[in-house]
């Protein structure tokens, strides 16, 4: 074990070579920062039961260190029921057994700073899990206990109380209110879960609430976390009186596009994250946040990051973009001049554990609006698995091109595309279920990561594993392991690998601003970055003539006789 940490600190310090920024020297780092997103139980499973956990993330470290991220995002690590993939905690100050103990996270903490990355961890405040000490102490109490105050209980309408409290849906499908049955036996009182049943929602008008979630911050910023991903940010003030949703308002049910909605992005959310960011800042070293925010336009999400606020919010308007070059320009300036009002850097992503793997998206026909980025309104008809990969590469170098940071979903790095025809009696997202089997969920995003060898599990568990993976990996996932594509230069790993290498040493990428060409042609997007960077992207068909430049630092395909050919990207030195 000693030679091994040994062999680790010494890839931290040599990635930490002059030249090579990492995030560990920078103090500002968040602004920048390329932050690699772990879904944990698909990342590795290092003890053989088909789920990934610590252990088997603490392995691959160096693959991460070595692929030139700058931070890791995990997704929730807490004790969990698992009924929404870790986003029903039932303990918020401990890790899940199935990924392993607080001090195998301590142990991981240190190492990731060892290896000069910072950690982010994913904090769930809109609602706990059902088996919560909190919420069961709430049903225990019975209907007038104070207890029942940390949630949202109402009695029901109608002669009998049997029906629900008001009109809001579940985003996983049905009504967001569910009958209790008191402790007395009688039919009682309902409680909101915006998500499962199994979902409570928290009353954030409660302090003992607040309270205790500016203590769970403080809690892991004092085990050395040094960010924190905020799970729907956007949902926990409600309405005073709850009133019922309007009929625009349950159309927009998964976002909030709609000002006065009465459970997203109410003006009420913003107080609670002052004091959230008056607790990071108490730190000497910077503690950040990223909100998940799904609010429609820039300038609401920008309310978010305003100074005394957050400091960054995942952008969806770019992520949910259509391949398209008016449109993703559109959804670049927006952002940009958002966050630039309020001093704030945008934040990009292509993909992430909730939507469709962007390279299947891109593989699909391209819409003039908003691509659907759930599996239930996924157009029909095949994905072109070639040229959504084609337009992955593009995209990478687009994205690691632009002004902030860039969040990568594990295994994009690898051209994986989501799987859509994962077998019924595998699926786990509550979606399936609450949908009636309408809605597939979001199982296709989640796969097992492909690491080596011929055959499923592809090195996701060890050789001795006792179990299958959690859910079944496609065959053809072969040539799409770490091991196949490493050394490959076609491969879209050694372009993730190269645009990193250069981002990371390149003063004009990062933060910072960019010029767009005005010369460049309608289907294709070109700007420039202080000192002396161009990026090229041509979303034609046809290829497209290069400006001026002194070289080619990368491409995502190979040049043709000096033309960008449809579908690929350049970036140059001027
Ligand atoms: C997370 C989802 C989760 C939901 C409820 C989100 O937006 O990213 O995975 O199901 O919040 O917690």
């Amino acid at each position: 074990m000693r030679a091994e940490q040994r062999r680790r600190r010494a890839l931290g310090r040599a990635l930490a070579a002059p030249g090579n920024r990492t995030s560990a020297d920078v103090r500002d780092w968040w602004r920048e920062a390329v932050c690699y997103q772990v879904y944990l139980r698909s990342f590795a499973d290092g003890n053989g039961d088909g789920v990934g956990d610590l252990t088997g993330l603490y392995q691959r470290l160096p693959y991460l260190a070595g692929l030139g991220v700058d931070a890791l995002w995990i997704n929730p690590w807490f004790p969990s029921p698992m009924v929404d993939g870790g986003y029903d905690v039932s303990d918020y100050r401990a890790i899940d057994p199935a990924f392993g103990t607080l001090s195998d996270a301590l142990a991981m903490i240190e190492e990731i700073h060892a290896l000069g990355l910072r950690i982010l961890i994913d904090i769930v405040p809109n609602h706990t899990s059902s088996q919560h000490p909190w919420f069961h102490e709430a049903l225990a109490g019975g209907p007038d206990c104070v207890e029942r105050d940390r949630y949202i209980f109402r009695p029901g309408t109608g002669p009998k109380g049997d029906a629900p409290p008001n009109n809001w849906r579940s985003v996983f499908g049905g009504s967001a209110w569910t009958r209790i049955v008191e402790p007395d036996g009688r039919a009682g009182s309902w409680y909101l879960h915006l998500f499962a049943p199994e979902q409570p929602d928290l009353n954030w008008d409660s302090c003992l609430v607040r309270r205790e979630f500016e203590s769970i911050l403080r809690f892991w910023f004092d085990l050395g976390v040094d960010g924190i991903r905020i799970d729907v940010a956007h949902a926990m003030i409600k309405a005073p009186g709850l009133p019922d949703l309007g009929p625009s308002d349950i159309e927009l049910i998964a976002s909030a596009a709609h000002p006065g909605h009465p459970h997203w992005d109410r003006e009420g959310v913003h107080e609670i994250f002052r004091g959230w960011r008056a607790v990071a800042d108490s730190y000497p070293e910077p503690r950040v946040f990223v909100a998940e925010a799904c609010v429609g336009a820039s300038e609401r999400l920008a309310r978010y990051v305003r100074p005394g606020e957050l400091h960054t919010a995942f952008n969806f308007d770019y992520l949910t973009a259509p391949w398209r070059a008016d449109t993703l320009r559109i959804a670049i300036d927006s952002s940009l001049s958002a966050m630039a009002a309020v001093g704030a850097p945008a934040i990009w992503a292509l993909s992430n554990h909730d939507v469709l793997r962007h390279l299947t998206r891109y593989g699909r026909p391209q819409s003039d609006g908003p691509v659907h980025t759930l599996a239930n309104h996924s157009p029909d008809g095949p994905v072109d698995l070639a040229l959504g990969t084609r337009r992955a590469q593009t995209a990478a170098l687009l994205m690691l091109a632009l002004p902030g940071c860039a969040y990568l979903y594990q295994g994009e790095e690898l051209g994986l595309w989501e799987v859509e025809d994962l077998p019924d009696e595998t699926l786990q997202d509550p979606t399936w279920e609450r949908s009636g089997h309408t809605d597939r969920g979001r199982d296709g995003c989640r796969l097992p990561m492909p690491w080596s060898g011929d055959a499923p599990p592809f090195g996701f568990s060890p050789d001795h594993a006792q179990k299958v993976p959690w859910l079944p990996q496609p065959p053809q996932w072969k040539q799409l392991t770490v091991q196949a594509q490493t050394g490959d230069e076609q491969s879209m790993l050694e372009l993730y690998r190269r645009a990193l290498r250069i981002r990371r040493v390149h003063p004009a990428l990062g933060d910072g601003s960019l010029a767009w060409d005005t010369t460049a042609v309608p289907d294709v997007l070109s700007f420039t970055r202080p000192p002396g960077f161009q990026c090229v992207v041509n979303l034609g068909q046809g290829a497209a003539r290069l400006p001026d430049h002194r070289e080619v630092l990368l491409s995502s395909v190979p040049l043709e006789d000096g033309l960008l050919p449809g579908d690929s990207a350049v970036w140059l030195a001027r």
